[in-house]
C-alpha cells in the first residue's frame, strides 16, 4: 500500500489527536514508558496553529485520510520538530523516515541550519532511529537557549532519558 505526503490542511486537525494517540500505543509494551500510551497529545488547535503556518505535513492514505504526521517549529536558524507520529498499523513501513525527508527537504530550500528535536535516548524508535538517518546527539555545551529550556523541562517532567539531537542541512 503505497501512501503519499502532502501539507496538513485544517480539515486533517481534528483526525491527528487520533493518529497520535494510535501512534503512542508502540509504547505500552517498552518497560519505564507505558504511561506515554495513555498520555495526552498535541491538541487539534494546536494542529491548527502548526497548520495555518505551514509547519507540518501528513502522510495519507487512498482516501487522503491522514495516518502520520510531522509538525515543527522555527527555533532561531534551526527547525525544530516538536512531534513525529505515525498510526500504529502504518508503523514501521518507512513513512517516519519519508516525513523526515520531507521535512529535511522544505527545511534546506528555507535556509535553515539543522534539524533539531529531542527524543528518548534508549527507546528503539527514537535516538538508535534518528542516529541512523545521521542525527547526533548534542551535549549540554552545544544547546542554544530555547533548545536547553525544553530539555530541562523534559528531563524534570518525565525523564532523565531524554537528550537533544540535530542534523546539519548544508
Ligand atoms: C517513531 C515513529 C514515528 C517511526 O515511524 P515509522 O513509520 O514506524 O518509521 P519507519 O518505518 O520509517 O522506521 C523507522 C525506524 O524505526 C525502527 N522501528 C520502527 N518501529 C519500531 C519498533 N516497534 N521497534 C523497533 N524499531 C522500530 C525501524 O526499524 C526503522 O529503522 P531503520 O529504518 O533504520 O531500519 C513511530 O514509531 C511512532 O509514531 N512512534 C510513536 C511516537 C514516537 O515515538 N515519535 C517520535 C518522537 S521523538
Amino acid at each position: 500500500m503505497t501512501l503519499s505526503i502532502r501539507l496538513a490542511r485544517a480539515q486533517d486537525a481534528p483526525l491527528l489527536p487520533a493518529v497520535e494517540h494510535s501512534a503512542a500505543q508502540v509504547f505500552a509494551c517498552h518497560p519505564g514508558l507505558q504511561w506515554i500510551a495513555e498520555g495526552s497529545v498535541i491538541s487539534c488547535a494546536e494542529h491548527l496553529a502548526f497548520i495555518a503556518s505551514n509547519q507540518e505535513w501528513v502522510v495519507v492514505d487512498l482516501q487522503d485520510q491522514p495516518q502520520g504526521f510531522i509538525c515543527t517549529e522555527a527555533m532561531g536558524h534551526n527547525l525544530h520538530i516538536v512531534e513525529l507520529s505515525v498510526a500504529q498499523a502504518y508503523q514501521g513501513l518507512g513513512y517516519g523516515r519519508q516525513l523526515i525527508a520531507a521535512v529535511c527537504d522544505w527545511a534546506g530550500t528555507q535556509g535553515f541550519n539543522a534539524l533539531t528535536l529531542t527524543t528518548f535516548t534508549d527507546v528503539p524508535w527514537n535516538a538508535p532511529f534518528y542516529a541512523r538517518l545521521g542525527f547526533r546527539r548534542l551535549a549540554d555545551a552545544d544547546l542554544d537557549g530555547a533548545l536547553a529550556q525544553l530539555l530541562e523541562v523534559e528531563v524534570a517532567e518525565h525523564s532523565s532519558a531524554r537528550c537533544a539531537m540535530s542534523l546539519d542541512l548544508d
